[in-house]
């Protein structure tokens, strides 16, 4: 501890993000660490609050095994109708302007764990900048299928990322959509 009064002496000790200070936050679903990396990026770029999307009954790899028709994630995929458990406790959008979606791309779509998430919140005063990450696939017609069951908020084009996107490349994605 330096003598110096720190920015929090007032309150909060300045070290500690306070929810809901940028405005902005950035929540995800990664079962892999792929698009946790990016969220992770979006966050200290934007300064944003970060919120993870945890299964309530995490994904083993054999749940992930897309070429099995019967794997778990397979089996969600295939029901629309699918919802599973998330296990995180629920975040409040109270006090966001702008929210950062993001996933994984499964099977040509997002998870069904983000139609569990985008059911459970009221958009109204947001806007919602969909991005996912994905071995070749595009974000297709995955984030618009997640603005229609949410029915609220200002859904922006979403943007698809390689694993491997870099910092920089992100920090202009980012710089462009504030201009
Ligand atoms: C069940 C499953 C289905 C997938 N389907 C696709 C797909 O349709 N197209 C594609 O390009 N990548 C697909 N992938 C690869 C993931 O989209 C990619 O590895 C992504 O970056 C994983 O993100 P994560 O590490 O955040 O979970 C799939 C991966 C899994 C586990």
């Amino acid at each position: 501890m330096s003598d110096e009064p720190s920015q929090g002496d007032a309150g909060t000790p300045a070290s500690e993000p306070q929810d809901g200070e940028s405005g902005i936050l950035v929540a995800y679903f990664s079962a892999t660490g792929n698009t946790k990396a990016v969220a992770e990026q979006i966050a200290a770029v934007t300064g944003g609050d970060l919120y993870e999307i945890v299964p309530a009954q995490p994904y083993t790899d054999a749940d992930l095994d897309y070429g099995n028709s019967e794997s778990r994630s397979s089996l969600e995929m295939d029901d629309p109708d699918a919802r599973p458990e998330i296990g995180s406790e629920a975040v409040d959008l109270t006090g966001y302007s702008t929210l950062y979606l993001g996933y994984p791309i499964w099977h040509g779509q997002a998870p069904r764990i983000l139609n569990t998430f985008v059911e459970q919140h009221d958009f109204d005063t947001l806007t919602i900048i969909p991005f996912c990450t994905s071995g070749s696939s595009g974000i297709g017609s995955s984030a618009q299928g997640l603005a229609e069951l949410a029915g609220s908020g200002d859904w922006l084009e979403g943007t698809r990322f390689s694993a491997g996107v870099s910092a920089a490349d992100l920090q202009l994605w980012i710089e462009d959509l504030q201009q």
